[in-house]
């Protein structure tokens, strides 16, 4: 297998209940990747180690998630030029969820950070994926086979229940 493109860090082992959806995305699309735990706050020079170091061993795009004073994925951000997709995590430490969505998406002129939905973690695994596929034919068409999945399951549950009403639940009604 090649080596991972893909890095998903996260503020705390807490984060991977949420965060496991990235990881199964890109094992469906048959991408490599590395995860593990970096804290912002907890680990701060671990945090500087890996964004630094990430360009070097080889990754093209950095999945950070946080929660709560959400600052991992903007000062990942800061300390590197590769892509960085912020997921938003509504953590036990979290308010409302509010925090950690603005957290993560007021990013000031000149760092962005592409903010995902609040727990949006499947949605930042297919995003780090297109970033790759923008170059990696072989991604892109895998992506190309998971759009078309994606558009023949809402033909079913349309047919389906343009045909059975509410009755149809169950009849290969499956999201
Ligand atoms: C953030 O604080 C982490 O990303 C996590 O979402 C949140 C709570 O962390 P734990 O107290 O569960 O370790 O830094």
């Amino acid at each position: 297998m090649k080596p991972a493109e893909i890095a998903i860090i996260m503020g705390s082992q807490s984060d991977l209940k949420v965060m496991e959806e990235a990881a199964k995305v890109l094992e469906e699309l048959r991408i490599p990747f590395s995860l593990t735990v970096v804290s912002a706050h907890r680990t701060p020079e671990r945090m500087f180690k890996f964004a630094k170091e990430a360009r070097e061993q080889g990754i093209k795009v950095i999945i950070a998630a946080a929660g709560g004073a959400a600052h991992l994925p903007g000062m990942v951000a800061s300390l590197t030029t590769l892509p960085v997709i912020g997921v938003p995590i509504k953590s036990r430490n979290s308010i409302d969820g509010w925090d950690s969505v603005l957290s993560i998406l007021q990013m000031p002129a000149g760092v962005p950070v592409a903010t995902v939905a609040l727990d949006g973690a499947r949605n930042s695994g297919i995003l780090a994926a297109q970033i790759l596929g923008t170059h990696q034919p072989e991604v892109a068409s895998r992506l190309e086979e998971f759009k078309e999945k994606l558009k023949k399951k809402v033909s079913n549950s349309a047919r389906n229940m343009e045909e059975h009403g509410y009755r149809g639940q169950g009849i290969g009604f499956k999201q």
